[in-house]
């Protein structure tokens, strides 16, 4: 049994999806904090079970069968997550799971001030000396976050963000697409598997593509960092600079062959 979390979230929801195009509905279960959500699974005949990350024992009863685990990553930014994370793989190990996969972002690492990745690199590392075969499903940046960093440009005609770096953006119904085609498949993909777009584009690349869809010229300008964080809300502001400051660095420049591989077709460009 393939038995996946966060199953009634957008990413790991559609991964069921796809995975039940894939194998029988009763090699699938879900682990979810609120069954309620996840009826028009049950009535598909997926087996679904009450699990939660604060909660060990549900989760070892939720996980019993399994072969493989996909674990979610928390979406909680106040919480601890590779604590949360641990509890996830301890009761996948508990359950006796031969592989388990979780859903990391593209260059996870410790020294990056976007704060998903030390959570993310943290949990790589517990998987490590879990024991079990592991899987880090890297995923790109999700591409429809450019929707909250480029600002009101349709109106103004201008991207006033601040200086960027090469990112490359990836749409999140691919990256869910391609974990199913892990977990059906026979290929093994043991560590990290980074899973992005073919490439990755700057913010004055994405002005010209704003540019060529709009009809008229749109322009990037680079805005102090100080300076465009106020007249936000403080605490969205300074995690979205967060990306702006890893992005410069380099952190979401990497791009990859295999999310192309995994779909048997080329990954969703960004759309604006
Ligand atoms: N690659 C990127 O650019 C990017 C961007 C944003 C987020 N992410 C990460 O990718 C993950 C999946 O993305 P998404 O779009 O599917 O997010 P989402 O729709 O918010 O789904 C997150 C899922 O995690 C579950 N969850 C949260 N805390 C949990 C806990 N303590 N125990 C068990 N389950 C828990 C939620 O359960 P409920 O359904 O019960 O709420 C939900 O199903 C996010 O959680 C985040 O870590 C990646």
């Amino acid at each position: 049994m393939i038995v996946i979390t966060g199953a009634t979230g957008a990413l790991n929801g559609a991964t069921v999806e796809h995975l039940l195009e894939r194998v029988p509905a009763e090699r699938i279960g879900v682990s979810v904090r609120d069954v309620a959500k996840a009826q028009h699974f049950a009535e598909r005949g997926v087996r679904v079970r009450q699990g939660s990350y604060e909660d060990p024992a549900a989760l070892r009863n939720s996980f019993a069968g399994a072969e493989k685990v996909l674990l979610v990553s928390s979406n909680d930014p106040h919480a601890d997550g590779a604590s949360l994370h641990r509890a996830g793989i301890e009761a996948a190990v508990a359950a006796g799971a031969q592989r388990i996969l979780y859903t990391s972002h593209q260059n996870s690492r410790m020294d990056t001030p976007f704060p998903p990745g030390p959570e993310h690199a943290a949990t790589e590392r517990i998987l490590a000396e879990s024991g079990v075969a592991w899987t880090a499903l890297r995923n790109g940046f999700y591409a429809h976050s450019l929707g909250w960093l480029l600002g009101n440009w349709r109106e103004t005609g201008v991207i006033s963000a601040p200086a960027d770096g090469p990112v490359s953006w990836t749409h999140r119904a691919d990256v869910a697409e391609a974990a199913a085609v892990i977990l059906a498949g026979d290929r093994a993909f043991d560590g990290p598997v980074t899973l992005t777009a073919r490439r990755a584009v700057t913010f004055d690349d994405v002005a010209e593509i704003a540019s060529r869809v709009s009809g008229r010229e749109v322009k990037r300008v680079v805005a102090d960092d100080e300076q465009w964080i106020a007249g936000e809300s403080e605490e969205m502001a300074r995690l979205k600079l967060t990306m702006f400051q890893a992005a410069r660095q380099g952190h979401f420049a990497e791009t990859s062959p295999v999310l192309a591989e995994l779909l048997g077709r080329e990954p969703n460009d960004i759309t604006l």
